[in-house]
């Protein structure tokens, strides 16, 4: 069998649950045992939650993209690796087969080590879904660079946040990058970035759209020139670094209750194990199957689902360069007639956009080929998940609504397609490894089924956050300091009567807008440097299409003539300092903010109001200003 670790059956799955508690050192070095490792581990894991400290197979000698690539060229040589389909129907596709990959990766390693990027460097990507960006993160990897990835859709100021904090020494951007009908200038983006960041030595540019760019002398290079050059050296082998496990493979910054995001550290042995392990699991990936995940790799999804998890299993990754609505709203259904795709993996958020278009777009697509169907990002409400499961499954194939964080690296609680049971709505069961617990308020484990709480998990799994980049002591209070010896998700949770986990949405102040995560006050931040905004208050609403949409409530110095306008304005600075996908939905107006008497905005109250709960306020008295809750309610949007 292709994976001996794969779960064949109900009884495979609690037996290896059973013991993945009983014994999780010896469930884990049993899975470990199938990779490449260039020294074994002495130890599977030592840890602590306290610090926190967690090391897993710690000795050990590797590197990923020996797993991803090195070891499938004897066997899978001529299978493709990646398959790539254009933002334009009518532009070819691309198939890279994995010993293309593998060359492509070791001649962009070389053109990086001819850069002078070393072990342990931090090198910013910031591209489009082409192939070349796969290649990149992996040619890092190759030479024990840390990649640090940042979503197309971010601003110059929030790139530059996050290279800043990295201290990053080399850029990869695109000319361009083709979404939809948009033409994104990325390389323009990251010129507005490096305006204050002296740490960026050289910008790599690849051709993409070939809009007209500013190419510095002496810091920006072609990406093709580049790779002239090694060929002109003879296109030297490029021999993997060896790692440690817990050498760092990559940052990946993510959003959380405070104003600045932070970068999630993941190190090469437990994350690649964990990708790995979750992702044959999950999907019960059988070779030779076409896999198609949605996401962007500017995402956690896109770091495990697209490129490691897959290329680590030897799989077929399909990488789609556009949107889902274009040119129509049957797109993702061509793909899949296209390329006979077997598993598709997608967002509730992009399920929900497409049922808006009716049977039209999928009608005489031929989607026979899909066997199983996942979903991430978001809680998925029942009515997308019916449409998913009838119009685009047919009936036959398994959803698994998989919930997971950056922070966990790989999918912690779901079904396993067509072996454990699946329910509308619930992600399900915990994967082997994961042993999730729901507290209360004050950190008592809630025991028994029918309950509500928030998830926590009290034992460490491979693919865990190691710590937050530069800043050890603000992962500790972020996510093992709420509650004793405990990691805190961040969400609540139900546990129903068959014990079937459902997760209801987060708990701190972190939204999810189209699967997007955006923490509320780096939006008011954002809103607040708008000239003339004295305060403002975000928080999230049910959203039939995003999840939850942005309300925000603000503060001006004076009334001003047109509100309309200011509205816009704003827009913009959220905008420039973060990017598009932070714009509010709703701006309201308002005099003043419902506080208590020591200052602190009361959110619960704005939520209620922005939910359209109205009635159901609770004691306002106690408020600062009571009168103005009766305003915030009457000029509600
Ligand atoms: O609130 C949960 C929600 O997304 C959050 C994690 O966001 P992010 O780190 O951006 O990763 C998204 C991709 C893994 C979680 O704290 N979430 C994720 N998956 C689900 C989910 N909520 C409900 N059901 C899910 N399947």
């Amino acid at each position: 069998m292709a994976y001996p670790y794969q779960i064949k059956s109900l009884e495979e799955y609690q037996q290896n649950y059973q013991q993945s508690v009983m014994d999780p050192e010896g469930f884990w070095a049993n899975v470990a045992d199938h990779f490449y490792w260039r020294r074994k581990w002495d130890k599977v894991l030592e840890w602590n939650f306290k610090d926190p400290d967690v090391k897993w197979f710690t000795g050990g000698k590797l590197n990923i993209t020996e797993n991803c690539l090195d070891r499938h060229l004897g066997t899978l040589g001529n299978t493709p690796a990646i398959i790539w389909e254009p933002n334009d129907p009518e532009e070819r596709h691309r198939v890279i087969t994995y010993r293309d990959l593998y060359n492509k990766v070791c001649q962009f390693a070389n053109v990086l080590k001819n850069n002078g990027v070393k072990k342990g460097d931090r090198v910013c990507i910031y591209m489009g879904m082409i192939p070349e960006l796969a290649i990149a993160v992996l040619a890092c990897a190759r030479i024990g660079a840390i990649h640090s990835v940042v979503f197309g859709g971010f601003s110059a100021q929030s790139i530059a946040d996050r290279i800043q904090d990295a201290q990053a020494s080399l850029v990869i951007t695109c000319d361009g990058a083709f979404r939809g009908n948009k033409d994104i200038p990325l390389k323009s983006v990251i010129d507005d970035a490096l305006i204050g960041c002296p740490s960026v030595k050289k910008v790599i540019v690849c051709t993409r759209t070939r809009t007209p760019v500013s190419m510095i002398k002496g810091r920006d290079l072609w990406w093709e020139d580049e790779i002239k050059q090694v060929e002109t050296m003879g296109n030297p082998p490029c021999p993997a670094e060896e790692m440690d496990a817990e050498d760092m493979l990559f940052i990946l910054y993510t959003s959380g209750s405070t104003g600045k995001p932070k970068g999630v550290v993941h190190t090469c042995g437990g994350y690649m194990v964990y990708a790995n392990y979750t992702f044959v699991n999950t999907f019960q990936y059988q070779p030779g199957e076409v896999y198609f995940c949605t996401a962007d790799v500017g995402w956690i999804t896109g770091h495990s689902y697209i490129i490691y998890g897959p290329l680590s299993a030897g799989a077929t990754t399909l990488m789609f360069e556009g949107v889902p609505t274009y040119p129509d709203a049957g797109r993702l259904w061509s793909i899949v007639d296209k390329f006979r795709v077997n598993i598709l993996y997608t967002a509730p958020t992009a399920i929900r956009s497409l049922m808006g278009y009716g049977l039209g777009p999928v009608n005489h697509k031929d989607l026979s080929s899909l066997k199983k169907l996942g979903s991430v990002g978001e809680p998925i409400n029942e009515e997308a998940w019916h449409w998913f499961k009838d119009h685009i499954g047919k009936g036959r194939c398994p959803i698994v609504d998989t919930w997971w964080q950056t922070e966990t690296g790989g999918i912690m609680i779901t079904p396993i397609a067509g072996i454990t049971k699946e329910k509308p709505g619930y992600a399900t069961l915990p994967l082997p490894g994961i042993q999730p617990i729901l507290v209360d308020e004050k950190g008592e484990e809630i025991k028994g089924n029918n309950v509500n709480g928030n998830l926590c998990i009290k034992f460490p799994w491979p693919g865990m956050l190691r710590t937050t980049y530069g800043d050890h002591e603000r992962c500790r209070t972020t996510y093992f300091a709420t509650y004793d010896n405990l990691y805190f998700t961040g969400d609540g949770c139900l546990r129903d009567e068959d014990g079937y986990y459902r997760i209801t949405g987060r708990v701190d102040d972190v939204l999810n807008v189209s699967g997007h995560r955006i923490g509320t006050a780096e939006v008011e931040n954002a809103i607040n440097m708008h000239a003339g905004v004295v305060e403002s208050a975000v928080v999230g609403y049910p959203h039939d299409i995003k999840g939850q949409g942005i309300y925000a409530y603000v503060i001006t110095e004076r009334q001003t003539h047109d509100p309309e306008l200011t509205k816009k304005d704003i827009l913009q600075t959220v905008s420039r300092i973060i990017g598009p996908i932070a714009k509010p939905d709703k701006i309201q107006f308002v005099s003043g903010l419902p506080k208590t008497r020591s200052g602190k905005i009361m959110r619960r109250i704005l939520r209620k109001i922005a939910e359209g709960e109205l009635d159901n306020l609770g004691d306002t008295s106690t408020l600062l200003d009571p009168a103005v809750v009766e305003e915030i309610k009457r000029s509600r949007l």
